[in-house]
């Protein structure tokens, strides 16, 4: 496996792998890489001749207030999981390498990025459009693999490369979580023993909504409130949101019908957990 910092690097690489026509996929992750992340690489390994992984902690995404200082780093170990996984590159540039001081674009998707996420992470999306479409620029995959577990991102970015006409194809692939529910994530690291298992409402509220609506519930009023009281009574926290909207087009929806997303985001201590389903209201009710 190569380690490439440098954008002609990378650049100087995968050059005679596209000009034999080979299928390049790419994994584009911030890093202290875990299942969820892995099944994306095996995915791509399973799928390409060629599998590149960037691991960049991209500040242009963070807040002010949050924690692009504290986001764990540990380069050594995600590497040997790349190696492991059969990755042909990691792309690992400096900050300097992304952004030139004086870099002046942009790259935003409007509306899709107006609410959940988007409504209390102000700047996060166009700081994840920004960055990959450069990373996309740089690599110039055929296909590229997101995770589920981030579900406003993956619809974010399936519509950034369709309305800018990239021959990417964009793949998303299902979460990943522990043995008791609680959705891998990053971030998880930050939590205490006790937050742990509080943790388990996100999922717990998900799962209870699903199963409501798999017995007739349609009205989304009460699954919202159903979740919100399940996620308080299990111990402090804030909320930043709980919905249902619509999978592809995120607008909220009235009742449940067609695709759906139910989507959450909640604050324990001072780790920011997210987590979603989709259920196909049609496909239950036939
Ligand atoms: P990061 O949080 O490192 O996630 C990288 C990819 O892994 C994303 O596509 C994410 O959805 C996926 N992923 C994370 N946890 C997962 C889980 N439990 N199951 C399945 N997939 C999971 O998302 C980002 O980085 C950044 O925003 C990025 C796209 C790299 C741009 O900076």
């Amino acid at each position: 496996m190569r380690k490439l910092a440098s954008v002609s690097e990378i650049r100087s690489f995968l050059r005679p792998h596209r000009q034999a026509g080979r299928r390049i996929g790419f994994v584009p992750t911030m890093g202290a890489l875990h299942e969820g992340h892995r099944s994306l690489v095996r995915r791509a390994r399973a799928e390409c001749q060629v599998v590149v992984v960037s691991i960049f902690v991209n500040p242009t995404q963070f807040g002010p207030n949050e924690d692009y200082a504290a986001y764990p780093r540990p380069l050594d170990a995600d590497l040997a999981l790349c190696r492991e996984d059969g990755v042909d590159a990691a792309f690992c540039p400096p900050v300097e390498e992304m952004y030139a001081p004086d870099s002046a674009t942009t790259v935003t998707v409007s509306r899709l990025t107006d609410g959940l996420c988007g409504a209390h992470r102000p700047g996060h999306f166009a700081g994840v459009t920004t960055v990959v479409a450069k990373l996309f620029n740089i690599v110039q995959p055929d296909v590229a693999y997101f995770g589920q577990k981030d579900a406003q991102q993956a619809v974010v970015i399936r519509r950034m490369v369709r309305d800018l006409c990239w021959p990417i194809e964009i793949v998303g692939c299902p979460t990943v979580r522990e043995s008791d529910g609680l959705a891998l994530a990053s971030r998880n690291a930050y939590l205490s023993p006790a937050e742990r298992q509080q943790a388990l409402c996100l999922s717990a509220a998900l799962n209870w909504a699903c199963e409501r609506i798999a017995a007739g519930e349609r009205a989304v009023p009460a699954l919202i409130e159903g979740m919100k009281r399940r996620i308080v009574d299990a111990g402090p926290c804030s909320i930043d949101y709980v919905e249902i909207v619509d999978a592809d087009e995120l607008t909220p929806k009235p009742r449940v019908e067609g695709r759906c997303l139910i989507a959450t985001a909640v604050r324990i201590g001072k780790t920011r957990l997210i987590d979603n389903r989709v259920v196909d209201a049609d496909r239950l009710a036939r």
